[in-house]
């Protein structure tokens, strides 16, 4: 059979999860990759793969009209979502679902704040009928990259240095949430032309996501608070010395920045119901 539904991003840390979710729901589906990705683990999944690159338009207009749908989930903070929407309209792909992030209602000037909240204007601009999805920090397994530092540090040291005082709030979602998300939106008219946020089940102080990583891991921590400026101060002396440190001053400061995204919009619309960080980090401990 077949597939009227081309993936993006199949290979990365959630376009796996989509790729079961759409497996699970029995979607049939092919996924974008780029002749450098690694496509071993679709292959064995007896996944479709077809070549090709979001950064050149002239194969999108080749691979796109095969299909009625696209679910975008590499990323749009890149440059490319001007090329994926023209590819999209003119080859009638109607219906396309683009995952986007709340880092772009950071306060910060994050480089790729720009051009993402262009990508999101191009979109909405466009006559698809597009949903946006933005996750907020995506975890749930040893290859999230974010929590899983945490996790190790946890497991190493029972001294967690926190910047500042920890009390700035974050709201991690879990990675099969956000994938149950993107299948869930697919074939639902009343998410057409919408942008949902897509947070996690709690919203918690830094203070609490150690605490609750701690006891997910039977760990007993002490947090040990220093001031912002002099974290910095520690990681410009590093920096300056080469040497390689494990976090970057961008990420201190969106450390000590509120990331609260209400969830409501999705509830009401599609049922989206994520679970607590307390559930979802004990399932990720599971898997170290
Ligand atoms: N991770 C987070 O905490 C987080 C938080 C909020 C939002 N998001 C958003 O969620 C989405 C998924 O994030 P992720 O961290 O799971 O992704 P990821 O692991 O970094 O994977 C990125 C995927 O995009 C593909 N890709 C990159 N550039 C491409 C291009 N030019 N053409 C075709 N494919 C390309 C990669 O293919 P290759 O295998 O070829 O590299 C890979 O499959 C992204 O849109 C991201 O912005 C992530």
């Amino acid at each position: 059979m077949s597939a009227d539904v081309l993936l993006t991003g199949a290979t990365g840390f959630t376009g796996g999860f989509v790729c079961q979710q759409l497996l699970e729901r029995g979607i049939p589906f092919d996924c974008l990759v780029r002749p450098s990705s690694q496509t071993e683990k679709l292959k064995n999944l007896n996944l479709k793969v077809v070549e090709g690159d979001l950064d050149d338009i002239e194969s999108l207009r080749r691979i796109f009209p095969s299909y009625k749908a696209l679910l975008n989930v590499a990323s749009i903070g890149f440059g490319a979502a001007p090329n994926i929407v023209t590819a999209c309209q003119s080859s009638g792909i109607k219906r396309a679902i683009f995952v986007s992030t709340t880092a772009l209602f950071t306060q910060l000037n994050a480089k790729s704040k720009a051009i993402r909240q262009a990508a999101e204007e191009v979109i909405r601009s466009s006559e698809l009928d597009y949903t946006i999805l933005r996750p907020t920090m995506i975890y749930g397994t040893p290859s999230d990259r974010n929590m899983i530092r945490l996790l190790r540090l946890i497991q190493r040291s029972p001294i967690i240095p926190v910047p500042g005082s920890g009390t700035s709030l974050q709201q991690p979602v879990h990675v099969e949430d956000v994938a149950w998300a993107i299948c869930a939106v697919l074939d639902n008219p009343n998410t057409y032309r919408r942008e949902y946020n897509i947070s996690g089940g709690q919203v918690l102080s830094y203070n609490e996501v150690v605490q609750i990583a701690s006891q997910a891991l039977d760990k007993k921590t002490l947090l040990w608070h220093i001031p912002v400026n002099q974290f910095m101060g520690l990681i410009q002396l590093g920096n300056s010395l080469s040497l390689k440190m494990p976090v970057s001053s961008e990420q201190i400061l969106r450390l000590n920045e509120d990331k609260v995204f209400d969830h409501k919009a999705a509830k009401a619309d599609f049922n989206y119901s994520p679970r607590s960080f307390a559930e979802g980090i004990t399932q990720e401990v599971a898997l170290l």
